[in-house]
């Protein structure tokens, strides 16, 4: 079992990576002592792995899928948190994907002002990404993520056995985020998942284990150095978020999952870098070769039109005057923040790939 420091306001916390996450969560509640556990868990991920978290409390099984992500299911556990006397020294444990995460983590966050919560990440998306990082929240008709709060768990769990279990989409999903930390920050990394995906996957369980400890820390360092985001250094974090972004919005969230779009959102802004003079020549192309041997898609292929992006572009809180802020890698393993992009030139990206 590995331990990562996560830097948050309070100091840090341990995310563990590896095939023991029962015993390192169950030390972690002895430590804490609360007055009582309650898990809240994605239905699909506690039938597979839910056993050996039974024994720590009562559970509560939501549906799986963004569906959950509402005020009605949030409200629901609220209640049933009442109903069993949960008080203010109670541990949530929030069991499944990004989904749980979000969700469990906005119900500790709001449960009698705020308790203590800890996140068993079961997929591979939450594992590097969605479990870590304090941001809880849900969706409302209007839009997604329009309700949330930071509230920052005690502890993240990340085992590697869990993802053998994921649709094989949900794993290229994340693996899409994984790209783009190679790219942002590792360029060892990079070449890695350039050398054979055959290879990659079927070293299973130590090969996620690799890959998530070192997104992790990643991240870890990211937020450690821009705690509050003055540097916008976390901003590099977004990395084909922007058109991602915007792809989903135009696709109103459906049919196309955060990493797919967030895998062609990478491979625009990658171009439109090289368009610009900033990136290495080249860079797209091996950004996309690897893309594709990971089975992710590398443009819009006709899933939506291209006006259509290039509209939620503009409602993207980054956009100022027409001039877009986009992520763009100057080679692997380094990228900036560069402001006053023109819409025209992502276009002409979306158009030509
Ligand atoms: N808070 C953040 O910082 C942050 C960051 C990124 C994404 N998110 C949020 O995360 C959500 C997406 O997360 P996700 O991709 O993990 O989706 P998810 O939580 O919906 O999980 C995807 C699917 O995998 C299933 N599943 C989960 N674990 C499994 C396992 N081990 N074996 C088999 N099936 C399993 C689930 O039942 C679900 O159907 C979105 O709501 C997004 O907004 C949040
Ligand atoms: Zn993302």
């Amino acid at each position: 079992m590995k331990k990562v420091a996560f830097p948050c306001p309070a100091g840090e916390y341990p995310v563990w990576v590896g095939a023991d996450s029962r015993a390192a969560v169950a030390k972690a509640v002895e430590e804490l002592a609360p007055s009582a556990v309650y898990l809240v868990a994605d239905r699909t991920a506690w039938e597979y792995h839910g056993t050996e978290f039974a024994g720590l409390g009562e559970t509560f099984l939501f549906e799986p899928g963004e569906g959950s992500k509402t005020i009605s299911v949030w409200s629901s556990i609220l209640e049933w948190l009442a109903e069993r006397r949960a008080d203010r020294k109670s541990l949530l444990i929030a069991f499944g994907g990004g989904v749980a995460a979000d969700l469990g983590g906005f119900v500790a966050a709001t449960y009698m002002r705020g308790i203590s919560h800890l996140n068993v990440a079961t997929t591979l998306l939450a594992q590097v990404d969605a479990a870590l990082g304090g941001k809880t929240g849900l969706d409302l008709p209007q839009g997604k993520n329009l309700v949330g709060a930071f509230h920052h768990p005690i502890g993240v769990a990340c085992d590697p056995r869990f993802l053998l279990t994921l649709p094989e989409r949900q794993l290229r999903n994340g693996m899409a985020e994984v790209v783009k930390y190679a790219c942002v920050f590792d360029p060892s990394l990079f070449e890695e998942l350039q050398s054979g995906e055959g290879s990659a996957l079927a070293s299973g369980v130590a090969f996620f284990e690799s890959v998530c400890l070192r997104c992790i820390e990643h991240k870890a360092a990211v937020v450690r150095e821009d705690p509050e985001d003055r540097l916008g250094k976390r901003a590099l974090l977004n990395f084909g978020h922007t058109v991602g972004h915007a792809i989903e919005a135009a696709l109103g969230y459906s049919g196309i999952y955060h990493g797919e779009a967030v895998a062609i959102g990478m491979v625009v802004e990658t171009w439109v870098g090289e368009r610009m003079g900033m990136t290495e020549s080249g860079l797209t192309e091996r950004l996309r070769e690897l893309l594709l041997e990971w089975r992710l898609p590398v443009g819009l292929d006709g899933r939506c039109r291209i006006e259509d992006v290039v509209e939620r572009l503009f409602l993207d809180k980054k956009a100022e005057g027409g001039r877009i802020a986009l992520v763009i890698p100057a080679r692997v393993g380094h990228a900036e923040i560069v402001s006053g992009v023109s819409a025209e030139l992502i276009e002409e990206g979306l158009r030509a790939l």
